[in-house]
């Protein structure tokens, strides 16, 4: 899985699908989140940056998290003086860092991480009291959206009652799905959505 986003680094950005998901995924995050700028985000599967640079802007430090190297060094060629976002590159499933964030963002990695349960639950464990989570992803589909094959894919979108249910299931309340964007492409429609929630204290 990490090499396939080791090869696609490069060229990841090209393109308007992905730019327009992230500027839609953070339109909708930002109409329904208030960003401080004391505070600390994380962004994880962050990949190239596409959502962490807009949400940097707002607050006092971003720290991408991502498993593939290529994805955070296209990440890290964009930080610049005015502007930059913090990088781990590691599985904090098995391996969680020593510091907690005001809130966890991302957009389009859950569905490659197979233990949905456990990923909440590691969330869960990197937030600090009363910290949200807004975390972007498919609606079910039908195996079709990933046009060049579902390696490293291990789910078809999801099914809102059933996520709703595994994010309570981890410590979260106030549980919101929010429409985001929907991609069209080869004659079909591909919806995302946003999920908001906040730790339960
Ligand atoms: C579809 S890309 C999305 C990248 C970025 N969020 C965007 O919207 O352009 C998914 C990213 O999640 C990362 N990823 C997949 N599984 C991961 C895991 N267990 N931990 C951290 N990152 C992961 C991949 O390496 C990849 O960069």
């Amino acid at each position: 899985m990490t090499e396939r986003f080791d090869k696609a680094a490069e060229t990841w950005d090209k393109g308007d699908m992905r730019q327009n998901i992230a500027h839609s995924v953070f339109q909708t995050l930002s109409s329904r989140i208030s960003l401080l700028n004391h505070m600390e985000i994380m962004d994880f599967g962050a990949g190239t940056g596409l959502l962490s640079f807009k949400i940097a802007r707002q607050v006092k430090r971003v720290t991408g998290v991502d498993l593939s190297e290529k994805m955070l060094e296209q990440l890290i060629s964009k930080n610049n003086d005015l502007m930059e976002v913090k990088t781990v590159c590691r599985d904090i499933m098995k391996s969680p860092l020593d510091m907690t964030f005001h809130g966890i963002v991302s957009s389009m990695a859950m569905h490659h991480v197979e233990d949905t349960a456990g990923l909440f639950k590691t969330f869960h464990g990197h937030l600090k009291r009363d910290g949200f989570i807004a975390i972007a992803d498919l609606e079910s589909e039908d195996g079709t959206f990933h046009s060049h094959g579902n390696e490293g894919v291990y789910h078809f979108g999801f099914e809102r009652d059933t996520l709703r249910h595994t994010i309570e299931e981890a410590g979260f309340e106030h549980v919101r799905f929010h429409h985001a964007y929907t991609v069209e492409k080869e004659g079909s429609d591909y919806p995302i959505f946003l999920v908001t929630a906040i730790k339960k204290s």
